[in-house]
């Protein structure tokens, strides 16, 4: 490969945590000669532990793998208390509203603020160790409080990001049997309000028996309807409540929270993570990844709903003690300059945002950012899917202005933090590659019996040993846990973890991501499974099948293309297009609309029924058809859908 190599900027280099390659080696060196020994050392270093772990790792129960084992902890005490002494005064998040409101909360603020939640939460509602909590909020600083306030006495969060519906939400809930609900009124976005409260409401409308109460937080006044005996005031109801709040004492392995993500069935997975492992990841990971240095104040642009929320804005930051950035509003409003402003505003040290986020901006202003001051930026991240070069470029170029080193981190809800990331003080960096395993992460791109893939060639990308942030089972379901993760991959006759993901390696050992092997699609950088959108359109009587594929997309990476088999093809048109919009919307979500429709005669079927989505996923793209045809139960099909897509 003839791509030109970026070299961490030198002055930057000289300070950073890991700051060569030759580091690098050496503590995956001492990683791979005792791996034990390796995460006991950071886990003694990082951890406030209220009492020792007897045990590093427990495979003993593979692959529900046991970290740190009988060790006690709190989250909240490793985010919060711990800093106080040190750091009470120094911002904890800062929160800049939609409207352009600025909040500083401080460690001290963020300590009142969680344990009187903790203890309305315990006291008013009963909630108790083990008790699932949904949280359905904006971004704003009380999502942080709820989720802390969770940790804090022992509780489950759920986070179910607000842009999902009624539908997906109660889904949720009900999986999960919530006994009480965390939301807001609503919030701003792009200078305007908007409701959240009336989703739960209907979500609640029926069939959901475990809810008992509904906890409103008054972001934006607007007029809601308060189910009476049900719903509850945040607003009027916090200042009853002490400012102090002992923190419970959790096991390594309890769960810290309940994330949903979309697997290749209907019904998404809930991927639960541990209280121990995953707070070291989380930290640890903040500090090498972004280099976080005193004084820092980091930005990262995701949602709470999603995982990056939960690690990069919440956890890992709050972790490290540094000054992380919550923001309620769009970065692209009221114009293409809002983040940079935000960026100089604000002193930022670290930016981390999606490439869907990156080719927008850069489309819509890209000289924008030389109007600002940005040189404090050190490090820019990228998540959720691979990044293009041309978007790379611009981000290296025009917003680090070739001297801020890029982070391209690949990792899932699953990992719960970074796997392959380049490490910025000293990873030479080809644009479009996440280049490198982490210290500590056996990342191999393999054939399904262990075999490394050959260089150039692309393989399974498994994670070869348990490590301490790991998913540890699907909420309720461990067998589906064992056969989505461990299924289809052995490494020396074991069970290894699959991400789903394909990856290729070069002759220098970089890892380039090459996207999922599943039938899981990557909009804007969030997952969804094609077989929960075609569920949803199946609700559709007119229609008899559906097979929904990803197709490249300019800006959010991948679009979703329909491809409709109608009942009777006179339906066909506009409206039942807007049918098929508004029940994914209703169903799932607005982010799970489509972007083409075809009405298509049938779909390419194997003798025994099987969709062919491959040949689907290459006529969407406009690619010649090279797959074997000759088995399917009706070969003319592929010339005549052909035909219709290319219209
Ligand atoms: C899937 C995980 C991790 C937080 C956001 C998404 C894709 C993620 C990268 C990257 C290429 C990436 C993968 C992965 N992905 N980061 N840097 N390069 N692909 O979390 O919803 O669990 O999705 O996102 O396909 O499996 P998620």
């Amino acid at each position: 490969m003839s791509e030109k190599i970026y070299y961490p900027n030198p002055d930057f280099a000289k300070d950073a945590r890991i700051n060569s390659m030759d580091q690098y080696h050496a503590l995956m060196e001492e990683a791979k000669s005792d791996y034990e020994g390796f995460w006991k050392r950071y886990a003694d270093e990082k951890i406030n532990w209220y009492a020792p772990y007897s045990k590093v790792l427990d495979e003993s129960d593979a692959p529900f793998y046991k970290w740190f084992t009988e060790g006690k902890l709190n989250v909240s005490n490793q985010c919060i208390d711990r800093h106080l002494k040190t750091r009470g005064d120094q911002t904890a998040i800062l929160f800049e509203g939609d409207r352009g409101d600025v909040e500083h909360i401080t460690y001290n603020n963020l300590s009142q603020r969680v344990n009187r939640l903790a203890n309305l939460l315990k006291e008013k509602f009963g909630i108790k160790k083990g008790d699932r909590v949904v949280l359905y909020m904006p971004m704003i600083p009380e999502a942080a409080y709820a989720m802390l306030a969770c940790a804090r006495i022992g509780a489950i969060h759920s986070i179910v990001f607000g842009g999902f519906s009624a539908e997906a939400l109660k889904d949720r809930i009900v999986d999960a049997e919530a006994k009480l609900v965390i939301t807001a009124d609503g919030a701003y976005r792009k200078g305007k309000p908007y409701l959240l409260k009336p989703v739960v409401d209907e979500a609640l409308k029926e069939g959901v028996e475990s809810v008992e109460a509904v906890l409103v937080v008054q972001r934006n006044q607007e007029e809601i309807h308060w189910e009476a005996g049900r719903d509850h005031n945040y607003n009027e109801l916090i200042g009853n409540y002490s400012d102090e709040c002992e923190a419970e004492m959790m096991d390594s392995e309890d769960p810290l929270f309940l994330l949903y993500t979309s697997g290749s069935t209907g019904k998404p997975k809930g991927v639960q993570h541990s209280t121990a492992g995953y707070i070291l990841w989380a930290q640890m990971t903040m500090e090498w990844v972004f280099d976080l240095r005193e004084g820092d104040v980091y930005w990262c642009t995701a949602d709470i709903g999603w995982i990056t929320g939960h690690t990069y804005i919440v956890y890992g930051p709050l972790a490290a003690g540094t000054t992380t950035v919550m923001f309620e509003g769009v970065v692209t409003y009221p114009d293409a300059g809002r983040a940079w402003q935000m960026v100089q505003d604000h002193k930022i040290t670290q930016f981390y945002t999606a490439p869907t986020a990156i080719r927008l901006l850069h489309k819509m202003g890209e000289d924008e950012p030389k109007k600002y001051d940005l040189s404090r930026i050190r490090v820019l991240g990228t998540v959720g899917e691979p990044i293009d070069p041309p978007a790379w470029k611009w981000y290296y170029e025009v917003v680090g202005n070739g001297k801020a080193s890029i982070v391209d981190t690949w990792w899932q809800t699953e990992t719960g933090g970074h796997m392959i990331s380049p490490l910025p003080g000293a990873t030479p960096i080809k644009p479009g590659c996440a280049t490198f395993p982490l210290p500590g992460i056996m990342a191999e791109v393999i054939e399904q019996d262990g075999t490394p893939t050959p260089v150039g060639e692309k393989g399974f990308l498994c994670i070869t040993k348990p490590w301490p942030s790991m998913i540890r089972t699907i909420w309720g379901d461990p067998e589906r846990f064992k056969k989505s993760y461990f299924g289809d991959c052995k490494k020396e006759g074991k069970p290894v973890y699959f991400s789903g993901d394909g990856a290729m390696i070069d002759e220098d050992g970089y890892i380039t991501i090459t996207g999922r092997t599943d039938d899981v699609i990557n909009v804007s950088g969030h997952r969804i499974g094609t077989a929960e959108i075609e569920s949803a359109i199946k609700k559709i009587d007119k229609i008899a099948v559906s097979a929904v594929v990803g197709k490249p997309h300019d800006i959010k990476g991948e679009g979703i293309f329909a491809y409709i088999v109608l009942k009777d093809p006179d339906h066909a048109g506009e409206e039942m297009i807007a049918e098929i919009n508004s029940v994914l919307k209703k169903e799932i979500g607005a982010i799970a609309l489509c972007d083409e429709v075809v009405f298509v005669p049938d779909v390419p079927k194997t003798r025994s029924g099987k969709i062919m989505r491959r040949i689907l996923r290459s006529i969407a793209k406009g690619e010649a058809i090279t797959q074997d045809t000759s088995t399917l139960e009706d070969p003319t099909i592929v010339p005549t859908i052909e035909g219709i897509v290319k219209g």
